[in-house]
């Protein structure tokens, strides 16, 4: 049968347990003394290099402002690498990579360190074979975006020579409302066709996310009860025990639904609620995951169905902890928040009348991210009400991280000899099931960069639908009162809490 959707027969046809090996390349990292390049992306590197996904000729070369030398800048690699790869260091690899590592320093404006960065292109492109293509790694704070990308251009940096190729891979957050993300994908696009543009939403890197569609499309059991029918609603929660730590000038401003909701928990709440895509192809993915993004229904009434928060002290850890407010380089009037919790519907038929709720926050009881499908009560009890007083709804959690797997909890008779029936689980834990550990998200999605394969990059039209959902709610916020305070260690304001007692419901205290 011909095949269609745009599948490419070369690689339906290749076997995919095989490992996938970058061909001849580079990698530029912009930014490349910032803090997600020294903690992710040089581990991701030399952890790839170690797996032998990288061609041997690979080369790197870091762009910041610093006065560094090639040495100082593979010393500083090696450093990151001791202290936060996943593989064992192996000097071997090491002297390989370092070969064609090179730094370039200059500010952004300047066009002369631009020249510089071409040279060393074409310097590493004879000296390590990488023919030509090469990625760029815009790891380098947001405001920064379009000038790199039109420096990248002034310069023919772009245009990749005859037969080779140019990537821009771009960091989040992806704009600041839906008219920002606009003008940010115009200048882009301007200078890179959309098959070039790689935008980071790295949970779409991870093992668990990725599960969700072998969860939902390779099996048969889950796939009919997942919608209306069954399900009674959805909570998709990303929880931080952390603080703002050093990076009150990213955050402030920003807040919780800005840096979390709009990118990871709108695309886990696609991947969750979308239909079965016709292939894993880029386009017929986009195209199922933009559908539900197209269809979500914001309540009316945003003052009862959304809550906005920030930590106040408390306690964390047995530890102190201050509030947002006295935290360093903050604002004391902010209106930053630190917790925000939203209630979504999709308008199709698969989910009408379906809840969707998403919260996520900072300094809350402990480090989860999960997807809960939970499930309507059974519509008939033939057990008194007394055996049944301990039983919850049935679920099924995709626990994303730490600790991931997937658990499905149920009800089950308490042995004895009355009929009593309390919640138990059944879990799957890939650290028991699996003896191969899971990749860094970076590691995987540098990979599918080097290779052009972009099933796990939102595209133009997600990054604009999922500023779309989001924008009323922040339109509402800036004109209602001030996000509720919460201590430091608990689950968030009393507020969300109202928010699912008056749906009667409850969040999970994971
Ligand atoms: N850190 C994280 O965990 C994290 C997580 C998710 C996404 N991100 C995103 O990743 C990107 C990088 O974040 P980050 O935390 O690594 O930032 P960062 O620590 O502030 O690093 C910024 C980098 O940009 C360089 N830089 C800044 N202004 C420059 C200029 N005018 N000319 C040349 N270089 C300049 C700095 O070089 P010098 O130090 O040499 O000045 C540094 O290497 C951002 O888009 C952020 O939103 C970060």
């Amino acid at each position: 049968m011909t095949p269609v959707h745009g599948a490419n027969p070369l690689r339906d046809a290749a076997d995919r347990r095989l490992p996938r090996i970058a061909g001849p390349s580079g990698l530029v990292i912009f930014g490349v003394t910032g803090d997600l390049s020294r903690k992710k992306l040089m581990p991701a590197v030399y952890d790839l290099a170690n797996r032998g996904l990288l061609p041997p000729g690979f080369a790197l070369i870091g762009f910041a402002r610093r006065e560094w030398e090639n040495e100082d800048f593979a010393q500083e690699v090696h450093d990151a690498v001791s202290e936060h790869a996943r593989t064992p260091f192996r000097e071997e690899v090491w002297q390989q990579l370092v070969q064609g590592m090179r730094f370039v320093q200059g500010n952004f404006d300047d066009d002369d360190a631009f020249e510089r960065l071409k040279s060393t292109m074409q310097e590493l492109d004879k000296a390590q074979g990488t023919g030509g293509n090469f990625a760029y790694y815009l790891s380098v704070p947001p405001k920064f975006f379009p000038e790199v990308v039109q420096q990248l251009k002034k310069h023919g940096l772009a245009d990749a020579p005859e037969g080779s190729w140019r990537r821009a891979v771009i960091e989040k957050p992806f704009g600041h409302d839906l008219e920002s993300a606009r003008e940010l994908n115009a200048i882009v696009h301007e200078v890179f066709a959309p098959d070039q543009v790689f935008r980071i939403d790295h949970y779409l890197g991870k093992e668990t996310v990725q599960n969700i569609l072998a969860l939902r499309f390779a099996n048969t059991m889950f796939e009919p009860i997942w919608n209306r029918s069954y399900v009674d609603h959805v909570q998709i929660t990303m929880a931080e025990d952390i603080g703002i730590g050093g990076r009150a000038g990213y955050y402030d401003g920003i807040g919780a639904a800005r840096d979390v909701i709009q990118n990871h928990l709108l695309q886990l709440m696609a991947l969750t609620a979308m239909e079965e895509p016709a292939s894993f192809d880029a386009d017929a993915l986009v195209a199922e995951k933009a559908k539900v993004l197209g269809a979500v229904r914001l309540p009316k009434d945003l003052g009862a169905h959304t809550v906005r928060g920030q930590y106040a002290a408390g306690w964390q850890g047995g530890e102190k902890a201050v509030g947002y407010l006295q935290e360093d380089g903050i604002d004391p009037k902010s209106n930053t928040d630190t917790y925000a919790a939203i209630k979504l519907g999709i308008d199709n038929r698969r989910w009408a009348g379906v809840p969707f709720y998403l919260r996520t926050g900072k300094r809350l009881g402990r480090r989860v991210t999960e997807i809960a499908v939970v499930f309507q009560r059974a519509p008939h009890s033939p057990f008194d009400h007394t055996a049944t007083e301990e039983l919850g709804q049935n679920a099924i959690v995709i626990r994303v991280q730490p600790d991931e797997g997937i658990t499905v909890r149920f009800g089950s008779k308490v042995p004895g000899t009355s009929m009593e029936i309390r919640d138990v689980s059944m879990d799957f834990a890939y650290g028991e099931s699996f003896t191969e550990s899971s990749p860094e998200a970076y590691e995987r999605l540098i990979l599918d960069v080097l290779l052009g394969d972009s099933n796990l990059f939102p595209r133009t039209e997600e990054v604009e639908l999922s500023w779309n959902i989001l924008d009323p709610i922040e339109n509402y916020w800036d004109k209602h009162g001030k996000p509720a305070q919460y201590p430091s260690g608990t689950w968030g304001p009393a507020e969300a809490d109202e928010m699912l007692a008056r749906d009667g419901r409850s969040w999970r205290r994971p």
